[in-house]
């Protein structure tokens, strides 16, 4: 079996995350959760009030920020410069900045660069908008995840809910369509499916099925000779 890279790409919140999660933990690969990366960036910069609009900030900022994924308690959580910021990067605050800062060229091409180089080994699974496109075109695996909007911001809410934050359907709707915009329109590596990539629409499945789905694809690809 071949150790292959696994690349997962679709709009916000249609469970890109729990099938790369599920995936990899079925596999016994390793996972990257290439948003969160973009997430911490974004807390950092508002944390120091950098304006995005200014690049020699932008560049001076990144030269401070240091991402890392650590596994507590069976949990895969991003730290910033050494501080857990997992809880914070999930937030309204960040999901509301963060697509604007995505779309930054510098930021792209320094989180694409630690991207590449987490995937060097092979063996991974990970999940984002231009993971089949611009970070591992040549992934032996590419899947674009897509689920009906309506089902999207219902999971997107449920899951809001379970961390107690109680917010309109009305504005957790906005703020998804209105990330998917910026990031299908942006001109740096827009969302958009990889030609060879391979479409699971899972509106109408459960976690179980989606990961079945998926499981028998990456079996099939690592079965295939180098
Ligand atoms: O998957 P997510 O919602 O945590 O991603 C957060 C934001 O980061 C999202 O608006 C798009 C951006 N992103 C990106 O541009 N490229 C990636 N590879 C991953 C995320």
């Amino acid at each position: 079996m071949r150790n292959i890279i696994i690349a997962i790409d679709g709009y916000s919140s249609c469970g890109k995350s729990t099938l790369a999660r599920d995936l990899a933990s079925a596999l016994r690969f390793g996972y990257v959760d290439s948003g969160a990366m973009y997430r911490a960036v974004t807390l950092y910069f508002l944390n120091h009030s950098i304006d995005y609009d200014d690049r020699a900030a932008v560049i001076e900022a990144l030269r401070h920020i240091r991402i890392e994924f650590r596994n507590i308690n069976h949990q895969n959580r991003t730290f910033l410069n050494g501080q857990d910021v997992e809880d914070d990067i999930r937030d309204m605050r960040v999901s509301s900045a963060v697509s604007p800062v995505a779309a930054i060229p510098e930021v792209r091409r320094a989180l694409v660069q630690q991207q590449k180089a987490l995937g060097q080994t092979g063996g991974i699974v990970m999940d984002g908008r231009d993971i089949g496109t611009v970070v591992f075109p040549d992934a032996e695996l590419k899947i674009f995840l897509t689920a009906d909007p309506d089902e999207r911001v219902r999971r997107r809410q449920l899951e809001l809910t379970a961390k107690g934050l109680e917010l309109t359907e009305e504005s957790v709707r906005e703020n998804l369509l209105e990330r998917d915009r910026i990031d299908s329109t942006r001109a740096d590596s827009p969302l958009r499916q990889a030609d060879d990539a391979i479409v699971i629409d899972n509106t109408l499945l459960n976690r179980q099925e989606q990961l079945e789905l998926a499981l028998q694809l990456a079996h099939e690809t690592m079965k295939q000779p180098a």
